[in-house]
């Protein structure tokens, strides 16, 4: 019992516990004040190495894990899609961790789950969805579009597909932009490739409309079954909308589910000035929004809407009496009911924290702040004669590359130089995505404090390193 007594002895814990917040609270300021790089980059296999070979444990496990790990609070990470979280959530994190109520049934997780329903109905006014919506929230936006979709399919196929399995041969319509957790959903549906109809983007990389009749008409010969479509709100590489009032109506015309993937743009429900960018969300079957996206959340937490309560509870046919007994629109509280997870992390606790500490407000204030330096940004480019946009941004997300008169292929090839140079620096983190076969630089500015200051720098460095690879290509 010697270790056993070790793992559990509270002033250990109570001592560690003070070293680390302290830790954690200067990490935090050097971050944002920039004192440290944003990343150590390691090549994988040289991080493999690094950890393998590794031998410090308690506090200095911790501190090596933090210095060895890529830093959201920096202003100058301008990467992918996860939040600097509001530094209260972490502690909230280290209580819901220690209490690890497991959310199944209402006993395990009876606060978790109150909390759960009061965020599920805020969303559901947020959304103007009515009273009669509902919504839990499940382990990230790929899970949660999953969820939404199988319950699509309860609702739209004739026969019972939890019993019997695919009686027919369903298929999803998507952007050919969207995220590719929807193709993979309809994948893990057994709908296979054929269940899955992209529809071609127009100019601003949202779904083209006007091709939705035709494809559905080609989908018809072929005997598929349209259970779906989906929107995205807004798209992974360049955050367009699209037509959420357009889906509708051809959602509606066809009989077939409208769901929307709002996993990055959906918080923008929260904002007075941006909400448009949702408009006619109201009208969706069902809409995902990551609270670890724009809402300052740790990761995962992500809620599943649906207009229709009764939808919420159609997921899963299964039946598990030993765990609830009651009939099943009085159970919205014996939540492993309707989410994949049995087991579930206090995710609701997490965002409350932050609810009850700054109000709703906090997330306006951010959504604005992101997306109107954004914009700004992309002003900034439109007029500089070495840069330009594939498109005039309406999130904050924007990509953006060289003006060049190389071909494609050496342009792509100076662009992915130019971004794995920068993350080797460490002194900016960026991503690269590919539209029409150019690849473009990309940046989603996930971090309030990132200001137009930083993106000007930004510019410099990339100019410089293009200037470097020209030169040593000249030689
Ligand atoms: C539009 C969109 N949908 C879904 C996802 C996947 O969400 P998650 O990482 O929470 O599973 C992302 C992630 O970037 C996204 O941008």
């Amino acid at each position: 019992m010697e270790k056993i007594k070790q793992a559990y002895n509270t002033e250990d814990f109570r001592e560690k516990g003070h070293e680390m917040v302290d830790f954690i609270a200067d990490f935090l300021q050097d971050s944002l004040e920039e004192k440290n790089k944003v990343i150590q980059y390691k090549k994988p296999e040289n991080q493999l190495e690094y950890w393998k070979n590794y031998n410090k444990n308690g506090i200095d496990f911790l501190k090596d894990v933090t210095e060895n790990s890529i830093h959201l609070h920096n202003p100058k990470y301008i990467g992918h899609q996860v939040s600097a979280i509001a530094p209260f959530s972490a502690i909230t994190s280290m209580l819901t961790s220690t209490l690890n109520n497991g959310m199944a049934i209402y006993e395990m997780g009876s606060t978790a789950t109150a909390l759960e329903k009061i965020i599920a109905e805020k969303f559901a006014e947020k959304l103007n969805f009515s009273k009669n919506a509902d919504g839990f929230l499940t382990s990230g936006g790929t899970l949660a579009s999953l969820t939404a979709l199988l319950a699509a399919r309860q609702e739209k196929s004739e026969k019972d597909v939890w019993k019997n399995g695919n009686s027919e041969n369903y298929a999803i319509m998507v952007s050919e932009q969207a995220h590719y957790c929807i193709d993979r959903a309809a994948r893990i549906m057994g709908l296979g490739e054929q269940g899955i109809i992209k529809i071609p983007s127009n100019e601003k990389f949202e779904m083209d409309i006007s091709c939705l009749e035709n494809e559905f008409q080609k989908a018809q010969e072929k005997n598929l079954k349209v259970i779906a479509i989906v929107g995205s709100a807004c798209s992974t590489s360049t955050g367009s909308y699209d037509d959420l009032h357009a889906i509708s109506t051809f959602a509606k015309e066809k009989n077939i589910w409208f769901h929307i993937d709002g996993a990055h743009g959906g918080a923008v429900v929260f904002s007075e000035k941006y909400k448009h960018l949702l408009d006619g969300v109201e009208k969706a079957d069902s809409v995902i929004i990551d609270l670890h996206k724009m809402m300052m959340t740790p990761a995962l937490a992500t809620i599943v809407m649906f207009k229709n309560k009764k939808h919420s509870y159609q997921t899963f046919h299964q039946k598990a009496q030993y765990l609830w007994e009651k009939h099943e629109d009085e159970d919205w509280f014996n939540l492993a009911k309707r989410t994949f997870e049995c087991t579930k992390y206090m995710m609701s606790v997490k965002f409350m924290s932050i609810v009850q500490e700054y109000g709703y407000e906090v997330f306006e204030e951010f959504i604005d702040k992101t997306h109107d330096t954004t914009l700004e940004f992309a002003k900034l480019i439109e007029k500089h004669p070495n840069f330009e946009l594939p498109v005039t941004p309406k999130s904050n997300i924007l990509c953006f590359k060289l003006i060049s008169d190389l071909d494609i292929q050496e342009q792509n090839n100076i662009h992915s130089k130019i971004r794995q140079k920068l993350i080797e620096n460490g002194d900016f983190y960026i991503v690269q995505t590919t539209l029409n076969g150019k690849v473009y630089l990309r940046l989603t500015l996930m971090n309030p404090f990132t200001e137009l200051k930083h993106l000007e720098i930004l510019l410099e460095d990339i100019l410089k390193l293009e200037n470097t690879f020209k030169t040593e290509k000249a030689h």
